[in-house]
C-alpha cells in the first residue's frame, strides 16, 4: 500500500481505466476486479460523501437488531469494510452540489488526497469528473440505469434525512428484517447525525491526524442539505444547472434535489 503519510499528500491522483483514484485503492485494484459476492452478500455503494458512514451504521444497526452495543464492536470500517481494503447493491446519492461542497472540505483534511485548491479550483475539478472515483454523474447513472435489471435497492441521502424511519423500514424490508417499532425508533435516533458525531466508533476520530485532520474540517461536519447555498455563488449555479440538465438528459426520471 502506497501511504504517503511521512512524504505529505500525494500531488495527484493516479487513474485506472480512466478514473482518477487514491493511491491504494489503485495498488489494491486487483481485489475490487476480482471481487466474487455471494449470494446473502450486501454491497453498499455510494459516490463519496453521499453518506456512506451513515448508511453503513443504518445497515449494521438493522442487522444487529438495532442493538447498541454490539454496533460499538468496532469502528464503521471494521464493521463494514471497503471492498478495496479488505455484499446484493445498495447503491446511495446524494445531490451533485452537496456532494461537491462535502468533498471539497473532506479533501481539505484528508491527507491522502490531493490539496484540493480553492473553492474555484475545486469547482472545476468536480465538474470535469477529475476527482477521486471520478464523475458524479458517471456513478449515478451508472446505478440508476441499472437500478430494474438488479435486486438494488436505490437510496437517497436527502429522503432519509426527510423521513428517516421510511428509509430505514426500506433498507430492513430489503434486508429480509423485521424489526418491531420500538427498535426501528431506537435505529432512527442512534443513526441521527448528532450521535454519529459523536460515536468514536462512527466519526473517525480513531484515525491519525496525519490521515485525516480534523482539526482542518470534521469527518462529520454538517449533515444538512443545501449547504452548497453557502458556497456556490450565482454565476456558479447557473453554469452547474446548465451542464446537469445536459449530462442527465437521458434520466429525466432521477430526482434532481438541488434546484
Ligand atoms: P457533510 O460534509 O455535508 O456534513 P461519506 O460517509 O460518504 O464520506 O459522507 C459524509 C457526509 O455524510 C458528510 O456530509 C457527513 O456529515 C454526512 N453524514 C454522516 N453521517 C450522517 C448522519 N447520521 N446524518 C446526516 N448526515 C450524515
Amino acid at each position: 500500500m502506497a501511504l504517503t503519510t511521512e512524504l505529505g499528500r500525494p500531488p495527484q491522483l493516479r487513474e485506472v481505466a480512466g478514473v482518477p483514484l487514491q493511491a491504494a485503492t489503485v495498488d489494491n485494484w486487483s481485489q475490487i476486479q476480482n471481487f466474487e459476492a455471494n449470494s446473502d452478500d450486501l454491497l453498499i455503494s455510494t459516490y463519496p460523501k453521499s453518506g456512506t458512514t451513515w448508511i453503513q451504521e443504518i445497515v449494521d444497526m438493522i442487522e444487529q437488531n438495532g442493538d447498541v452495543e454490539k454496533c460499538r464492536r468496532a469502528i464503521i470500517q471494521h464493521r463494514h469494510p471497503f471492498i478495496e481494503w479488505a455484499r446484493p447493491p445498495q447503491p446511495s446519492a446524494r445531490n451533485a452540489k452537496d456532494c461537491m461542497v462535502s468533498y471539497y472540505h473532506f479533501q481539505r483534511m484528508n491527507q491522502m488526497l490531493p490539496d484540493p485548491g480553492t473553492w474555484e479550483e475545486y469547482y472545476e475539478t468536480f465538474i470535469s469528473g477529475k476527482v477521486g472515483w471520478g464523475s458524479w454523474f458517471d456513478h449515478v447513472k451508472g446505478w440508476w440505469e441499472r437500478k430494474d435489471r438488479y435486486q438494488l435497492l436505490f437510496l437517497f441521502y436527502e429522503d432519509i434525512k426527510r423521513d428517516p424511519k421510511h428509509e430505514i423500514q426500506k433498507v430492513m424490508k430489503f434486508m429480509g428484517k423485521n424489526l418491531d417499532e420500538k427498535v426501528l425508533d431506537t435505529i432512527v435516533q442512534e443513526t441521527s447525525f448528532e450521535k454519529m458525531k459523536e460515536n468514536p466508533m462512527t466519526n473517525r476520530s480513531t484515525v491519525p491526524r496525519s490521515v485525516l485532520d480534523q482539526s482542518i474540517s470534521p469527518f462529520m461536519r454538517k449533515g444538512t442539505v443545501g449547504d452548497w447555498k453557502n458556497h456556490f455563488t450565482v454565476a456558479q449555479n447557473e453554469r452547474f444547472d446548465e451542464i446537469y440538465k445536459k449530462k442527465m438528459e437521458g434520466n429525466p426520471n432521477f430526482p434532481n434535489f438541488c434546484m
